[in-house]
């Protein structure tokens, strides 16, 4: 079973530069976050905590103990574990944040779930759908909630695009187009590029536009999100590690709905999204690390009238949107975080499988015969 709620309070202090949340005896409901793994998006994810309304730092983990007290001079106040076993036995811990490379996310998933402990893990949720498979079996094993980190579900832009399609504001939509890359240079040591952390684009970022379009794809139909019924796709993989370089893929939906996506490590592309239909269409600039703060989230909408600008405003920072709806799924004692539910993520790793399988990428621990990790 879950672990239950403590009933600390927010009193936020400023130290080390953020703003850290502490527990207070007279606060409403905070969720006590251990962070698993110290690399770069569990500082991100942590500032976004940091900031969080209904959560608070607790405990960070990492495999040195080391690693873990550096990150705790970051974000002051917190217990640091030496191992990630420690840190699912922390009693104080009742949400993980598992922000290791992806083929770690399975193993840490099913123990934190296995501990009692709510499981955001970050995105691609695993290598593909079975290992979603076993994440999705331990968390509804011990009735705790398991959500992949797309952040960008948790941001008022994508509950506006949501609306818009939803309304019909497009007329029927007939195409969309996404892309997500970008030019990291290749270093065979980085986790991007190496065949054994699971490295090329499909998985790191072309998981961002396919989770968009089956979003919106659900939108059209009053659904939370539809599967395509057949993916096609094309790639370029590295000749050294095999990963993918580029790729991309077309999708067709069962409403006739045509998506086109594409991912890239080693060049950038626009990184936009567009949306076509029957009465208009959309550019969203920034669709999956949309504006934040003080400047607003901006996208355009062009229909026989001209061209508008519509205007999101987004109070909080991206991964603080993301852990205050978990915190929120949480306290209402839901099952499921609705921004991006299980169904959603097996849903979109069985896409990937099948764009994958179309430029024949196998991972090596994939491969039959291989030992396991
Ligand atoms: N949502 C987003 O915006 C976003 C952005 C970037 C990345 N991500 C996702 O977050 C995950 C981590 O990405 P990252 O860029 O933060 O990676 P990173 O900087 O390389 O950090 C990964 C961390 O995982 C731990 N780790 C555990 N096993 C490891 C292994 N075998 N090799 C290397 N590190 C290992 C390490 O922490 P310890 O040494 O402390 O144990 C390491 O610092 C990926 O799945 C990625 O797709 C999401």
């Amino acid at each position: 079973m879950a672990a239950p709620f403590f009933c600390p309070t927010l009193d936020k202090v400023t130290r080390g530069g953020y703003e850290q949340a502490m527990p207070h005896p007279d606060a409403p409901k905070m969720l006590a976050w251990g962070i698993l793994a110290t690399g770069r998006i569990a500082r991100s994810f942590a500032r976004g905590v940091s900031r969080s309304t209904h959560g608070y730092l607790a405990a960070v983990g990492s495999r040195s103990l080391e690693n873990a007290e550096r990150f705790a001079r970051e974000f002051p106040g917190i217990r640091t574990h030496s191992s990630y076993e420690a840190l699912l036995a922390d009693p104080g811990v009742q949400a993980v944040y598992i922000a290791t490379p992806h083929p770690q996310h399975v193993e840490w998933a099913v123990r934190a779930a296995a501990a009692g402990k709510h499981v955001l893990c970050e995105k691609p949720a695993g290598l593909n759908r079975d290992e979603m498979l076993r994440m999705a079996g331990a968390a509804r094993a011990s009735s705790v909630i398991f959500m992949e980190a797309f952040m960008y579900r948790c941001h008022p832009q994508t509950a506006q695009l949501i609306k818009m399609v939803r309304a019909g504001v497009l007329g029927e939509i007939r195409l969309i187009q996404s892309s997500f890359g970008f030019n990291a240079p290749f270093d065979p040591g980085s986790r991007l590029w190496s065949n054994a952390a699971a490295g090329g684009g499909i998985l790191d970022v072309g998981c961002y536009p396919v989770s968009m379009a089956r979003l919106l794809a659900g939108a059209m139909v009053g659904a939370p999100f539809l599967d395509p019924i057949e993916v096609t796709g094309a790639g370029q993989l590295h000749p050294e590690t095999g990963v993918d370089l580029v790729a991309a893929a077309t999708l067709r939906f069962p409403t006739g709905l045509v998506a086109q996506v594409a991912a890239s490590l080693g060049i950038e592309q626009d990184n936009t999204l567009r949306v076509y239909g029957t009465r208009g269409m959309l550019r969203v600039p920034a669709p999956y690390q949309p504006a934040c703060g003080v400047e607003p989230a901006r996208f355009f909408l062009r229909t026989e009238g001209g061209e508008e600008t519509i205007t999101v405003v987004a109070p909080s920072t991206l991964y603080e949107f993301e852990a205050d709806a978990f915190a929120r799924a949480v306290a209402q004692g839901l099952h499921e975080v609705p921004a991006m539910t299980v169904a959603d993520s097996l849903g979109n790793m069985a896409t990937l499988d099948r764009w994958r399988a179309a430029i024949g990428l196998v991972y090596e621990q994939e491969k039959i015969g291989h030992p396991p990790a």
